[in-house]
């Protein structure tokens, strides 16, 4: 939660307008108020992970309930730490999926609340487009066009990010997220839930060379991922008996950043021009895949941004602020979004983009 540094002087007046933020699509409950000018008023995050915790992956139905416990007072208490009530907020922003349908369906209908009974708009926000433009809100410096790597639990792409509300998909995974890859390595070396910090730990100080293992789909002509093999892989290395739980974790973890260097440089060859590469969702926090991204948009002349770890994992503000960039751009309609906005399971952010091939692999 924000505190406020100690000062004599009352904090400036944020810059309106003001947008009240709401997160639920997986095991995050998280709420923030962000300003026009990208000053995070307050914000609060409650994670579900010990929830999860004894069944190695997020159950639904838990994270649903937890939702519906926290999101209230939660939003009461973030008002609260910003001295504001629900008159100084000028529009209430909500997830409104993709993600586990019960979870955004109580943070979309906590929103509608909020929103009627402070006569505000509502901002149906796409989770991935939050992902999507969370880099912005920590600098103001980054210009569409660029490169984005999303890459999460539930999703791994890479997008030509035009502008608010213009998103071309070049590459997607034919079966796993990558950092679903993580989780499930974790899960077979016993490292318990989630896996993605887990697994870095562990393979710091191990052979990245040790373990053989596939880099699926590399040098393909498609640009697209796919990771299951590699999972597979790290099953049979793991039952073998002949490796070091840790080798194992730093030869995934090497052969899984292999792949997806090489899909970002035939996503590059596919894409316009872009000035930046840019790595979001919950994968980003992981320290050797910005190193290797770092360097790549090094050597292809790129800026690479990557937003600071707080932002890169699920959290509230970047849905405030993609509330504040569809006001900007004048995608928001005077009443907002309807209050009958359904909640969304599925949601790509390109509706033009084709299947991958090979894709529905999985169930
Ligand atoms: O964006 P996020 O918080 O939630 C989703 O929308 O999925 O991403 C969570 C994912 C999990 O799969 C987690 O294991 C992974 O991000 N992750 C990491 C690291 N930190 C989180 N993967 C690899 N290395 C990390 N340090
Ligand atoms: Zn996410």
């Amino acid at each position: 939660m924000a505190t406020p540094a100690p000062s004599s002087t009352p904090n400036p007046a944020p810059l309106r307008p003001v947008v009240l933020g709401i997160e639920s699509s997986c095991d995050e409950s998280a709420v923030a108020l962000v300003a026009a000018d990208r000053t995070i008023i307050a914000q609060s995050i409650a994670s579900q992970d010990e929830a999860h915790r004894p069944y190695g992956g997020v159950v639904p139905e838990i994270a649903a309930r937890a939702h519906v416990e926290v999101l209230g007072p939660m939003v009461a208490r973030v008002l609260a730490d910003a001295g504001m009530t629900l008159a100084d907020v000028d529009a209430i922003a909500a997830t409104a999926g993709p993600g586990l349908i019960g979870g955004v369906m109580v943070g979309l209908v906590t929103a509608k609340a909020l929103a009627l009974a402070g006569d505000r708009p509502l901002i149906a926000i796409n989770h991935l487009e939050g992902h999507a433009l969370s880099p912005r809100l920590a600098d103001a410096a980054l210009a569409f066009p660029y490169l984005l790597l999303l890459a999460s639990g539930g999703h791994c792409q890479i997008l030509e990010v035009r502008g608010v509300g213009n998103y071309r998909r070049i590459a997607t995974t034919i079966d796993d997220a990558l950092g679903e890859a993580f989780d499930k390595t974790a899960k077979i070396l016993g490292l318990g839930y989630p896996g993605g910090p887990a697994v870095e730990r562990l393979a710091l100080e191990a052979d990245a060379g040790a373990v053989p293992l596939p880099r699926p789909l590399k040098g393909s002509e498609e640009p697209h991922f796919s990771f299951a093999g590699l999972k597979s892989a790290v099953l049979r290395a793991h039952e073998s008996g002949l490796y070091r739980p840790a080798d194992i974790a730093a030869s995934f973890q090497q052969a899984a950043l292999d792949c997806v260097l090489d899909r970002a440089a035939r996503s590059l060859d596919l894409a316009g021009p872009v000035a930046s590469l840019v790595v979001a969702g919950g994968v980003a926090a992981n320290r050797a895949l910005r190193g290797a991204l770092e360097r790549f948009a090094q050597d292809n002349g790129l800026d690479f941004v990557a937003p600071p770890l707080a932002l890169c994992t699920d959290n509230a503000a970047m849905i405030a602020w993609a509330g504040q960039e569809r006001l900007a751009a004048g995608l928001v309609a005077g009443e907002g979004d309807p209050l009958d906005f359904a909640a969304r399971p599925r949601w790509p952010l390109d509706p033009d983009a084709q299947p991958a091939r090979g894709a529905g692999v999985k169930a």
